[in-house]
Order: C-alpha cells, then sequence, then structure tokens
C-alpha cells in the first residue's frame, strides 16, 4: 500500500510581520512534529511595498516608536520578545523578503536560518533589514549561508519575479477566508484578509491546508490545538504519527537562538545546558555559549616558544610601554553576576556594520567568566578615574563592590556611572590570536556623558591629555 500523499500547507508570511514572528513556536512545533507528513510552503506575501508611498511624512526612526508600541501590545498577549527599541521602522519590507526567497536555493535549513535571522534583526534587535545593506549587517555569520552569493541573488530578475508571484498570490485570498477568521474562537489576531486598496491579501500569517479535494484556511494567530484539529480533519488519526520533539541542544543548534515561549512549546519549559540566557523587555531569549574557535594564530615559527624571530620580552614590554593608550573598562553580565577588566586593547574596527574590538588575556579568570556573555558593555573612562581602572585591573577582589557605582542596563549589562561614555555591544565573534583573545562586538547603542579629558595609560602610569593650543 503506498504513503498518503502528504498535506499540503501553504503559509501566507513576511519577515516584518509581527504577528508571524509571534506564531513563530506554534508553527515551529507543527513542523517539527508533523513534517514528514506535510509538504510545507512559504509564500513570502510581501506585508509593506513601501511606506513613503501609503503614509505621508514617513520618517523611519521617527515613527518607530509608534509602530514598536503596536508591537509591543502584540507582545504582551502572546509573549513574543519583542526589542524594547526600534531604531527605525522599515519602510519596505520587500528586500528582506526577497532575500528570504534567495536563500532557498541554498537549501531550507540556510533559508530558515536566513528569515530567522530577518525577523531577528526587527524584533530582537530592532534594525530591520530594509535594504541590501542592512540585509547584509542582518545575515553576516549565518552558519551555512553564502552571503555573497544571496546577496547576488537578491536583484537577480528570477528572484524579483518568484517576488512578484507571491506577493501576488498573497493577494488572491481563499473565499473561505473571511468565515474562517470569524471561528468565534478567542485569539487577538483573528487573521482578517487586510484590504490593500485594489483588494485584499491574506493577514500574515495565513495558513491554508489541502489535501485532495479538502481545504482548511487557519488565518491569524491560532493555538496549537486548532491547528493539529484542522490537520485530523484532513487526515483522521494523524496526531498519533506525531514525531517526538527534538532535545532542547538541537533546537537551539537549528535556530541558533531560541525564545521564551519556544523554550515552553518545544523544551518543555527546559532549556538548553549551558545557553546562555539574555533577558529582553517580554521574555527570555537564549543564545548558544560562545563557540570554540579555531585557532588562527600566527604560523609556527612565529608561535612563543620559537626562537629565531622572538624579540626579548622585557624589549617588548619597554617599547609597547611607550605607546599611549586610552583606558577601558569591559563589563558583562555573565549568568553568574557581573564581571569586567580594564583594558587599553580597546579599537574602534568598522563603521558599518559598527564594530569595536578588545583582547583580553587567556589566562585570566575575569575571561572565564565574560566569554559567557553575550553581550558587554565599554565604559570609556575620564580622567579622573584613574582609582576606578585601578581597582577593575586587581585580581581576587570583587570590583563591583564599593565605592564602585554601577547599575544594570540592557541585557543586565553593567554600566558604570560617570563613565565619560558607553558603547553597548553584542559579541560579533570571538577568536584566539597569540595568548589572547580578540573579542569583536557589533555596538548597538552608544551614550556619551562626559567630553572632559580621558583617561590615558603611558610608561605604566595612568594620565590625561593636554592638546596644544
Ligand atoms: C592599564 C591597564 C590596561 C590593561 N589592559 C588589558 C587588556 O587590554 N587586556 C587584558 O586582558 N588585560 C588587561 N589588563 C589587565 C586586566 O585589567 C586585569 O589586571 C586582569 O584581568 C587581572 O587578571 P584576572 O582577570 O585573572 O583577575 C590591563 C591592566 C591595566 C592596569
Amino acid at each position: 500500500m503506498s504513503a498518503p500523499a502528504p498535506i499540503t500547507v501553504t503559509e501566507y508570511t513576511d519577515p516584518g510581520c509581527v504577528w508571524s514572528w509571534a506564531s513563530e513556536p506554534r508553527l515551529r512545533l507543527l513542523r517539527l512534529r508533523y513534517g514528514h507528513l506535510l509538504a510545507w510552503r512559504q509564500v513570502q506575501g510581501m506585508q509593506i511595498a513601501d511606506l513613503h508611498a501609503t503614509r505621508p511624512g514617513f520618517d523611519p526612526e521617527a515613527d518607530a516608536p509608534e509602530f514598536l508600541r503596536k508591537w509591543t501590545a502584540v507582545a504582551e498577549q502572546t509573549g513574543a520578545p519583542i526589542t524594547r527599541r526600534l531604531r527605525w521602522m522599515h519602510r519596505s519590507t520587500a528586500p528582506a523578503g526577497r532575500a528570504a526567497i534567495a536563500a532557498r536555493s541554498q537549501g531550507p535549513e540556510a533559508a530558515a536560518r536566513v528569515l530567522r535571522r530577518l525577523r531577528e534583526a526587527v524584533f530582537l534587535r530592532g534594525e530591520p533589514a530594509d535594504s541590501p545593506a542592512r540585509v547584509r549587517a542582518a545575515l553576516a555569520g549565518t552558519p551555512g549561508l553564502d552571503l555573497d552569493r544571496l546577496l547576488a541573488d537578491l536583484d537577480s530578475a528570477p528572484v524579483r519575479a518568484l517576488q512578484r508571484d507571491e506577493a501576488a498570490e498573497a493577494r488572491r485570498v481563499h473565499p473561505a477566508t473571511p468565515q474562517a477568521a470569524d471561528t468565534g474562537r478567542p485569539t487577538p489576531h483573528p487573521g482578517h484578509p487586510v484590504a490593500t486598496g485594489t483588494g485584499h491579501r491574506y493577514g500574515f500569517p495565513t495558513l491554508v491546508l489541502a489535501s485532495g479535494p479538502h481545504t482548511i484556511v487557519l488565518p491569524g494567530h491560532r493555538t496549537t490545538e486548532e491547528y493539529e484539529h484542522a490537520l485530523d480533519r484532513l487526515r483522521p488519526g494523524i496526531t498519533a504519527l506525531a514525531r517526538p520533539l527534538p532535545d532542547p541542544d538541537d533546537l537551539l543548534a537549528e535556530t541558533g537562538t531560541l525564545t521564551q515561549p519556544e523554550v515552553e512549546l518545544l523544551a518543555g519549559g527546559r532549556p538548553p545546558a549551558g545557553a546562555i540566557r539574555v533577558p529582553t523587555a517580554a521574555g527570555d531569549v537564549w543564545h548558544p555559549p560562545v563557540p570554540a574557535p579555531v585557532s588562527t594564530g600566527p604560523p609556527e615559527h612565529l608561535r612563543p616558544g620559537a626562537t629565531e624571530h622572538d624579540i626579548d620580552p622585557d624589549d617588548f614590554r619597554r617599547a609597547l610601554a611607550g605607546h599611549p593608550a586610552g583606558v577601558v573598562v569591559v563589563t558583562a553580565e555573565t549568568g553568574d553576576g557581573p564581571a569586567g577588566l580594564t583594558a587599553t586593547s580597546f579599537t574602534s574596527v568598522s563603521l558599518s556594520p559598527p564594530l569595536v574590538a578588545f583582547y583580553i588575556a587567556d589566562t585570566s579568570s575575569t575571561w572565564a567568566r565574560l566569554r559567557h556573555a553575550g553581550h558587554f558593555a565599554v565604559n570609556l573612562l575620564a580622567e579622573d578615574q584613574h582609582a576606578l581602572a585601578a581597582r577593575f585591573a586587581r585580581s581576587g577582589t570583587d570590583r563591583f563592590a564599593a565605592p564602585t557605582a554601577w547599575r544594570a542596563g540592557p541585557h543586565g549589562t553593567p554600566l558604570l556611572e560617570d563613565a565619560a561614555a558607553h558603547l553597548l555591544c553584542r559579541v560579533h565573534e570571538t577568536r584566539v590570536v597569540g595568548d589572547h583573545w580578540l573579542v569583536v562586538g557589533r555596538v548597538h547603542g552608544a551614550s556619551v556623558h562626559r567630553t572632559d579629558t580621558p583617561l590615558l595609560y603611558h610608561q605604566g602610569a595612568f594620565g590625561g591629555f593636554h592638546p596644544h593650543g
């Protein structure tokens, strides 16, 4: 006897749709449990073609708080994690939609990760990918993705044609949709078709399930039971064939992050072992521990212990002591309390994306704790803060105890009071270089509090900067 044909599921969605983001844990549950019995297809339905055209006077930055308020209301109703700060509202969701479409040619895993990253860029980081440059920034480092290839495909004729077709398909609303939206079951988002001026499009997300001659439309934000009930109507007994859910580590590996609703729904409330919990405005997000680095240290003959090219360590130190450097304190919430150290190895790296870096000794006990953090702050010190700098360089003391004055900032990251400036960073990359770790951070917030003389370190002493004239 041949196996029954799979139920086809067409998911109408958009990377920038907040209800799609809020429904994702439930849809993911369906894919995990019944994926082997379903032929699941996503249609990128183009939620926002161009806000400049439809909203006179649209200003991406100035209007962002108004959109964020609506998203926050969705978060309150669904538990979906939402950023506290939307840096700009996306003028259009077309670039992100095209990126999601372009990613499909690199395989289903890469495509799923890309869509996830695009959603995280909007809803977790508040940096929607509404231009090719922002798509690049949002997708940098996505495992299994050839980003250059995706960016080259983004504006190709076939991808643009697919986007047009999918937007049009999302506007051919199944006639049963309005009644399906009015099931009378409680939901904060029934998924009524949305008027477009010339017709209607599906409210995202909408699932259209089909098996043979039978079709069921499930618009809006629906419960797992409603989805399973629909599957069972199309194929009685299907719920007995559900696959067990993967363990939490595999769930985390699949998407790169896990949200609080995912941990609850998919992992029975048990987060993956060793994962880093990052609190957000509406629940926690778990990140994997910082991955073990692939050493990219110098060639063998230049490594410590080699003789031919080595300089006397004292000569090396003496020469470096002549190089003055600004002093910062790097701080992070580690999941096991705050950690931080004084550093002069801080430097800016890139303007777009905004990256900074510092080096930390592999032997440092501070690094043993700091390495578990997904975020850190750089506290730039002023000349009068030399005692603070000395305290954060001292081993065996509680550097955060009084008289250190600090408060918890975003993600719980400690921010030192009276610092000249704060940079808020997300760990972008770490790697071993010689006997230090290079830690590159992506800056997502900066505030300047003082512009008086900075603290410098030169010839083993702290001092200030005194300009000529
Ligand atoms: C001015 C100054 C600059 C420093 N810069 C760095 C640095 O860039 N990287 C680093 O790993 N340690 C640096 N240190 C050392 C650390 O601040 C601190 O002494 C070290 O973390 C102590 O070791 P522990 O982490 O095991 O407690 C610096 C110390 C001073 C006084």
